[in-house]
């Protein structure tokens, strides 16, 4: 029997009721398959700002660092802390992790379920076929470079940030694309501002140097403003897109309408240690802690129970488990349950817990 170490992190809003059947979902599928799955929870973002004074305290980066994964929910999303003069912001623990633990890879799949295409806002001929992974870039590029701030001078305020990327930088996370592009449709797209940015111009000559080393791999490039318009236009035809991080997380929240809603999409970020089981890494749904809806038992938690997917196949080595609770997913959202944000004349509309629930149901069930 495997025994495999999780920490927890719920965070805020809706983190806590998500993470929460995500869990769930974990301890039927530890049941079915023999396993044992040790979490440990902790606390981040807005509660862990008011019970230990900073986003995330340095006993829970051990924590994070010693485990096989971490299991993430969402943080933010307090108005107390979201002014321009927040001293602490609860985000600091995001970039805290994905910088200290050198999480540089987000991988962001993209692949509607065929009963949802008539849930999204793009027509379903349009969304047919789609299935595609963006990995964006998350250590690096706007969210870290310095200086970043805001000054005042005699003419008034002017502020500052930074887009710096180094080539190892670029190459790293381009060669990563590229061997995720080999366990799949063999196809990357570069996705830059090369016309406008010298960060960019940089991209494309290290993406263009790593591709020679990738011959079965098709590659080409693409302008982000370009690649949004693309995104919902033939959607369909990407299949690896590869960026920085701020046009990452961009094109990821436009990509999740393909899906039908920021409720279905999970992401893992991974970096080069390795656990006993494959590679250490922190997964959490690529929505936020959506505060206007948080403790009314409305929030979708497939996002947080693909996301668990993702973690047994890429952190623990476990592939049947995995595909075992994205089955479940399926078959549950065939049998026509939905989330409030899914909802959709003659769908049965049910509530975090209930959605959870059904989807335990059919993991214990599945053959
Ligand atoms: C995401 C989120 C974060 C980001 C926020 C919460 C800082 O939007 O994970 O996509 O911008 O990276
Ligand atoms: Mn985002």
């Amino acid at each position: 029997m495997g025994t495999y170490n999780i920490a927890v992190l719920p965070g805020d809003g809706i983190g806590p009721e998500v993470t929460e059947q995500a869990v769930h979902i974990l301890q039927s599928i530890a049941g079915r398959f023999g396993h044992n799955f040790d979490t440990t929870q902790a606390l981040v973002g807005v509660s862990a700002i008011e019970a230990e004074g900073d986003a995330i305290s340095d006993a829970t980066m051990r924590l994070c660092q010693e485990s096989d994964a971490v299991l993430f929910g969402a943080i933010g999303g307090s108005a107390r802390y979201e002014g321009p003069d927040a001293k602490v912001r609860p985000e600091r623990a995001l970039f805290r992790l994905r910088k200290e633990l050198e999480l540089f890879a987000n991988l962001r799949p993209v692949r509607p379920f065929d009963a949802l295409l008539n849930a999204s806002t793009i027509k379903p001929e349009v969304l047919q076929g789609t299935d595609l992974l963006v990995v964006r870039e998350l250590t690096g590029g706007l969210y870290f470079g310095k200086p970043s701030e805001i000054r005042e001078t005699p003419e008034g305020y002017v502020a500052i940030d930074t887009l710096i990327y180094s080539e190892a930088e670029i190459e790293r996370i381009t060669r990563t694309a590229f061997e995720l592009a080999r366990g799949r449709r063999k196809k990357v797209t570069s996705v830059d501002k090369a016309n406008v940015l010298s960060s960019s111009r940089l991209w494309r000559r290290v993406a263009e140097r790593v591709a020679a080393d990738f011959p079965d791999v098709a590659f080409d490039h693409l302008l982000v403003d370009a690649c949004a318009m693309h995104l919902i236009r033939r959607p369909a035809t990407f299949d690896v897109i590869v960026t920085e991080n701020l046009f990452g997380d961009i094109l990821t929240d436009e990509a999740s309408m393909l899906a039908g809603s920021m409720g279905m999409l999970p992401s893992a970020s991974l970096g080069t240690r390795r656990t006993a089981y494959g590679l250490f890494g922190l997964y959490e749904p690529i929505h936020g802690s959506a505060p206007d809806i948080a403790g009314q038992d409305k929030a979708n938690p497939i996002a947080a129970i693909l996301t668990a997917a993702m973690m047994l196949r890429l952190s623990l080595g476990l592939q049947r488990e995995a595909d075992a609770i994205e089955s479940a997913v399926e078959q549950i959202i065939n049998a026509g349950y939905r989330t409030e944000d899914l909802r959709e004349a003659g769908k049965e509309v049910v509530g975090t817990k209930e959605m959870g629930r059904l989807i335990v149901d059919a993991v214990a069930s599945s053959t």
